[in-house]
């Protein structure tokens, strides 16, 4: 328990330093064409009827800026810094500070989308643990995006 700790402070303190310079790093131009392309594969593949999409490990918001003129977002992050800069970019999206391994709601979404954070799990466990994790946030029909 004591080093899983450890190893979330490390995480953390890495990107609360980088927090400030992410948006430099990842544009919202790239992001709103990311999102382009993601509307199209989720009205290919989407099965269930509703609009809720849970952005896991969303960073700074960027691609929620897009992502809520067509979703009701929420977004979880491991990281506080990031957090606080997502609530500045959308005060209409809940932001909830959680680790994709662990976190948990009282709500399943149709849409769970996950970029560039998956390659922070480090072992099979972890990696079967988010998956479970999410399949257990996911409506019937619904879509996994990572
Ligand atoms: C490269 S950024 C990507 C942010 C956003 N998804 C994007 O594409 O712009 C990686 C994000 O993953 C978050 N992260 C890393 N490990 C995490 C974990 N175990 N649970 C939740 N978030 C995590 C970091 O705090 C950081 O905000």
């Amino acid at each position: 328990m004591r080093r899983v700790k450890q190893k979330h402070a490390k995480k953390s303190r890495f990107y609360n330093e980088l927090a400030p310079y992410l948006d430099f790093i990842c544009t919202l131009e790239n992001r709103r064409k990311d999102v382009l392309v993601l509307r199209k594969l989720i009205g290919r593949h989407l099965k269930s009827a509703g609009r809720k999409l849970l952005d896991v490990a969303c960073g700074t918001g960027l691609e929620d800026r897009y992502l809520k003129q067509t979703f009701k977002v929420t977004g979880v992050d491991l990281n506080k810094s990031v957090l606080q800069i997502a609530r500045k970019r959308n005060p209409d999206v809940t932001y909830l500070s959680g680790d994709m391994q662990t976190f948990r709601l009282r709500s399943r979404y149709d849409v769970i989308t996950c970029f560039d954070a998956m390659c922070y799990l480090k072992t099979y466990t972890e990696l079967r643990r988010t998956l479970r994790n999410f399949q257990r946030h996911l409506a019937k029909g619904g879509l996994l995006i990572f």
